[in-house]
């Protein structure tokens, strides 16, 4: 399931973002890339204990508890703190599949990836190419998004984001470790509230607005692994 959510920065924010990310210390990204990665990739990240980077980063993970849309997609559980990284002249990162668990620096905790999300901070206007592109089960997902605006995807699927021709494609990056560990349930579960949604603004007194909304509960009640 691939989710995009809008607005996770607004624009006054990613006007700040990228002013000071402009100014950052951006280091080679393969550094960061297991061996089979390393070879495809071409481009620049923060350091993981960059001051800015922490900062920013803290800043994204406090808004994503108030993002109600990531909140109902992600069912998240522990989330790796957003990294950093930028792409220009040409670079690019050919296809991979993202890593399984992850550390988070300083802490004794590990993460499974279970999705991952790329936040855009520039606009779509600022660069050419830097597509971000996913193998879906049956089609090629081309996604390239608004700043402030991020996409969510199975941290399973394979991907790769298009060579930066023009201008520099600046994001931030980061896992989701989620209560339901499958996606076709997260799928489901996010259907299903859509849709109680929709029932409760259309008929907000129908009886079936409390079943549907105690089955949903009882479903994540099942699945939901802590
Ligand atoms: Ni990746």
């Amino acid at each position: 399931m691939m989710v995009e959510i809008p607005g996770v920065l607004t624009p006054d924010e990613v006007k700040q973002f990228r002013s000071l990310l402009e100014a950052a210390d951006w280091r080679d990204g393969r550094h960061t890339a297991g061996h089979v990665a390393a070879r495809v990739k071409a481009n620049e990240q923060l350091a993981q204990d960059d001051p800015l980077a922490i900062k920013l980063s803290s800043f994204i993970l406090e808004r994503l508890g108030l993002v109600s849309r990531f909140v109902a997609a992600a069912l998240p559980l522990k989330v790796l703190p957003p990294r950093f990284n930028r792409y220009t002249g040409a670079g690019s990162y050919g296809d991979h599949i993202d890593n399984a668990i992850f550390s988070v620096p300083g802490a004794p905790v590990r993460i499974r990836g279970d999705l991952s999300a790329t936040l855009f901070i520039n606009d779509v206007d600022d660069y050419d190419g830097g597509e971000l592109i996913i193998q879906g089960e049956f089609a090629r997902h081309q996604v390239k998004l608004p700043a402030g605006h991020m996409i969510l995807y199975p941290a399973s699927t394979l991907h790769q984001v298009t060579p930066v021709t023009r201008g520099a494609r600046l994001a931030a990056f980061f896992w989701i470790q989620s209560l339901v560990r499958e996606d076709n349930r997260r799928a489901m579960l996010l259907e299903l509230d859509d849709t109680i949604q929709g029932l409760a603004a259309d008929t907000p007194d129908h009886p079936s607005v409390v079943r549907l909304t105690g089955l949903y509960h009882n479903l994540l009640r099942d699945w939901a692994v802590t």
